[in-house]
């Protein structure tokens, strides 16, 4: 772990991961320590549409309605698309309440790059989460979560009380655990990372002053989760290359208890069948790679794929078209625009430059280029996606 003072990856693995905490001060100059400098929450909160997915409210464990600080804006198109009224989310915030932001990588170029970062070196997809909390507040109650979290302070401070709980390594979080033996009980500055295993009740609140963190969520394979999926796979092959188990289970002239040994008979007969190492392997591997490429952040986008529709030249102007027609609506790693009669699906990382597009109106493809993170969004993608909107009329392009 190159960013965490003294820690190897390999140690990492050993010592810490899914086994203890780690409560510890990040490498000075580290990638982490950008978040410090570099979010800049008014702006997220104030310049894009948060839509429910995006932000919640929520004090002493209770989740504040979004009626409370929700508001729909009728778009120039026709559309209606729901944001939280920002007034009112601060006035909450004001009054104790903490401001979570979900996903947080889907809006923020920086934690974006943390999260593909860390995917690197975790191999699962990562999720980041920042929570806004003033002064003398609680979020959620004591629980512990299904999967393990990076805790990165970015500013204030945070008391954290961790306890063991009777449930090691579970599958989901638990919101009423047991009280569990003390672990720990400390104060997270800023610059400050905690690592927390699942299954650690954890007891999260601020004192005297502010605090912002954003919470990266780890959560690997494990086999209790693709057993099933495999299985579904692994049992259509089955019945479809073998017609004596799509047989009917005759019950005529049986009693119940022939009848429940006949089902038992051909149930031993199916998973003796499949134990069968190469056909386990080969669905396996089918498998995993298509998981793979759900899991994994793609550096460069989906878009590359496409093939060259129009010229787009980065210093063409562009004019987002008023009277286009389409609804959008946020998935969990990906966007889909829908148009009367069919929609299109993106990948997250180019939402940011859909949204910049609705709100500037017009301006020059090359400035998109200017304020997207290029380890992120590449240009190809950007003038690929320009092309499907210039496609589906939502922009017009021109030379300058
Ligand atoms: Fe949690």
């Amino acid at each position: 772990m190159d960013f965490i003072k003294n820690m190897t990856e390999s140690r990492f693995f050993d010592e810490y991961f899914e086994k203890k905490y780690l409560h510890a001060d990040i490498m000075a100059k580290s990638w982490f320590s950008n978040l410090t400098k570099k979010i800049d929450f008014d702006h997220i909160l104030t310049s894009q549409y948060l839509s429910q997915n995006r932000i919640q409210v929520i004090q002493n464990g209770i989740n504040i309605s979004p009626s409370e600080y929700f508001k729909f804006l009728t778009m120039s198109n026709g559309s209606v698309q729901e944001s939280a009224d920002i007034l009112k989310v601060i006035s909450l915030y004001d009054k104790g309440c903490t401001v979570l932001l979900p996903s947080l990588q889907n809006l923020c170029n920086e934690v974006r790059l943390i999260c593909i970062k860390l995917e690197n070196i975790f191999q699962v997809k990562i999720r980041a989460s920042a929570y806004l909390s003033p002064p003398n507040s609680i979020g959620f109650l004591p629980h512990y979560d299904g999967h393990d979290i990076l805790v990165y302070q970015i500013d204030g401070k945070k008391s954290w009380i961790l306890e063991s709980s009777e449930q090691d390594l579970p599958l989901s979080g638990n919101f009423e655990p047991d009280k569990g033996k003390r672990l720990l009980d400390c104060e997270l500055s800023k610059g400050q990372l905690l690592y927390v295993p699942r299954g650690v009740t954890h007891t999260v609140s601020t004192t005297g002053g502010h605090s912002i963190h954003i919470t990266f969520s780890i959560a690997p394979w494990r086999i209790s989760d693709i057993i099933p999926k495999i299985s579904t796979i692994m049992f259509e092959n089955f019945f479809n290359t073998d017609s004596i188990f799509r047989e009917s289970i005759l019950s005529y002239n049986k009693n119940e208890d022939q009848i429940i040994q006949d089902i038992t008979d051909k149930t031993i007969q199916v998973f003796e069948s499949m134990k069968d190492r190469e056909v386990i392997e080969e669905i396996v591997k089918e498998f995993y790679f298509r998981q793979r490429m759900d899991r994994i952040s793609s550096n460069s986008g989906i878009l590359n794929s496409l093939k060259s529709i129009s010229c787009i030249k980065n210093n063409m102007t562009w004019t987002f078209v008023e009277d286009s027609n389409f609804k959008l609506i946020s998935k969990e790693s990906t966007f889909v625009i829908h148009f009367k009669s069919k929609y299109i699906e993106l990948d997250n990382s180019l939402y940011g430059t859909l949204l910049l597009i609705m709100n500037k109106k017009k301006g020059v493809i090359k400035d998109f280029l200017s304020v997207v993170d290029s380890d992120i969004v590449t240009t190809s993608s950007i003038h690929n996606f320009l092309k499907i909107l210039v496609k589906n009329s939502i922009i017009l392009v021109s030379q300058c």
